[in-house]
């Protein structure tokens, strides 16, 4: 069987410097040519993984903390541009980038440059309050950064911490927005909402919700946890608001295949999203908000039409409630643009974008008459930090002047293309390999299932209890002899 990474060698044919991503596209395109010129050119695996030093280290670190999501230990020093290089001295090929938040990989020259400087130092060690007391060099900053990088008709930008705090206080600014229209009368001291939101009671701790859709993910704090139904061990045990939840799409591929099936797909979520809005007011717990990501990730690469996303916006409008895109996993070029809902055509921008992971820093971005007319409602110690900015200012810099984004699209294209030969010569395929914004079904729709390991690999059209052994089909063998399959995809019989 040809073991090497038989997509990359496709890819190699391109002039790819590394992609602004963190998708297997960039991690290929990147593995294929770099911007980087770093030790590191292939992967090298010379020991089990976790190796001897990583096993000891989890044992160590096992006597204070948690150690149940540590896959190994990382040698982040030796780590350059899209390999990662463990404390037992492999070489990996980094198909995750520290969960899709490392927009040019392990220690980017132009980046470790931004952060080396004098004047780097000092908000590094003196971390400021940035909505009590930002530096004098903070406007500029932001608008120098963050205003370039706004998805259009969005010019107000809140920091944050990160992506779960970003749509925390979007929800907030939601909520407070919501009820600022709905008020009939201004607030004084003496008003009723000062006292009864101290006690959590209405009017002043109003009861609204915010809806979201199966499958989403948008963080694991309270007010987020109610809105992520992704996977069950993130909720168990943790108090939820009853807040409304939609169904999202679930299209069938290839989507040239089933154009009438996916559009009444689109409309069945559309009429249950509408319904649950009307459920809500009537039962007296209107939706101030709806938030949805572009693509959902964590939640298992669902994708949807710009049509749903339209329709979605046009339904919170009519309700009066925040249309919020939680771009926290597609924001920042990770689809080939820079925001991936500016590829749905929407007529007025959203209401609400939080980002978070690629850009850096995470906040979100508005219009301006959605900021709260009193301080500390959208408030914490830090409010972002000067030293991300800074970073990302030099990330900004390098993606434009290397136009990575055209080149992240252009391998995009490569991969994609490549799968779609795979699925066209496998006509009976079912399960589906997600690339960018589209999925590509690859695997066959057969009694005897088929099965994918190797970079990337998350499909199964049957559960692995045992490792069953791999035959080579004829059909395997093509697309190993066109350089079209990673090593492992064999047939389970
Ligand atoms: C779509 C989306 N929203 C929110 C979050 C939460 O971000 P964070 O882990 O930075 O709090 C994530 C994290 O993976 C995400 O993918």
């Amino acid at each position: 069987m040809n073991r090497a990474p038989l997509v990359a060698r496709k890819m190699l044919q391109y002039p790819f410097a590394r992609a602004y991503s963190s998708g297997v596209a960039a991690a290929v395109a990147s593995a294929a040519t770099s911007t980087v010129d770093g030790p590191h050119t292939r992967p090298v695996v010379k020991t089990a993984i976790p190796g001897p030093r990583s096993k000891a280290l989890l044992e160590e670190m096992g006597k204070s903390l948690s150690t149940s999501q540590v896959a190994f230990f990382t040698d982040y020093e030796q780590s350059c541009g899209n390999y990662m290089v463990d404390a037992d001295g492999n070489v990996l090929l980094d198909l995750l980038t520290q969960i899709g938040s490392l927009p040019l990989g392990y220690n980017h020259p132009a980046v470790m440059a931004a952060v080396s400087s004098s004047s780097a130092l000092t908000p590094l060690v003196t971390r400021p309050s940035l909505a009590m007391f930002p530096p004098s060099s903070w406007p500029e900053l932001v608008q120098s950064t963050l205003l370039p990088l706004a998805p259009r008709g969005l010019s107000e930008v809140t920091l944050m911490m990160c992506g779960t705090c970003a749509n925390e206080n979007a929800f907030k600014a939601a909520f407070i927005n919501y009820m600022d229209v709905k008020r009939e009368k201004p607030l004084t001291p003496d008003s009723e909402e000062y006292s009864s939101t101290m006690l959590n009671q209405p009017p002043g701790s109003p009861k609204l919700s915010i809806l979201s859709f199966m499958g989403g993910f948008h963080g694991r704090a309270l007010g987020t946890l109610s809105c992520t139904h992704s996977k069950p061990i993130h909720k168990l045990d943790i108090p939820a608001f009853d807040w409304p939840v939609a169904l999202f799409p679930r299209l069938q591929y290839p989507l040239d295949q089933f154009v009438r099936e996916n559009e009444m797909e689109e409309k069945r979520c559309l009429a249950e999203v509408e319904e649950k809005m009307e459920k809500a007011a009537k039962a007296g717990e209107p939706v101030a908000a709806i938030i949805i990501e572009p693509i959902q990730a964590e939640g298992g690469d669902n994708h949807a039409s710009p049509n749903f996303f339209k329709g979605v916006q046009s339904i919170a409008k009519k309700h009066g409630a925040s249309f919020i895109v939680d771009e926290v996993q597609t924001g920042g070029g990770a689809t080939g643009i820079t925001w991936a809902h500016e590829s749905w055509g929407l007529t007025e921008p959203p209401d609400v974008v939080t980002f978070a992971k690629k850009m850096i820093v995470a906040g979100y971005y508005t219009t301006l008459d959605k900021r709260p007319k009193e301080g500390y409602r959208i408030f914490n110690t830090w409010m972002g930090d000067p030293i991300r900015l800074v970073m990302l200012k030099a990330v900004a810099a390098e993606i434009r002047s290397k136009d990575l984004l055209s080149q992240f699209r252009e391998s995009g294209d490569v991969l994609l293309s490549g799968l779609r030969e795979l699925e066209v010569q496998e006509l009976n395929c079912t399960q589906e390999l997600f690339f960018g914004k589209e999925k590509v079904s690859l695997i066959e729709r057969s009694a005897t299932p088929f099965w994918y390991t190797g970079p990337g690999a998350r499909v199964h059209s049957a559960p692995l209890t045992a490792t069953p052994p791999i035959r080579e089909t004829p059909s395997f063998q093509r697309f190993a002899a066109k350089g079209l399959i990673w090593e492992g995809v064999g047939r389970w019989e």
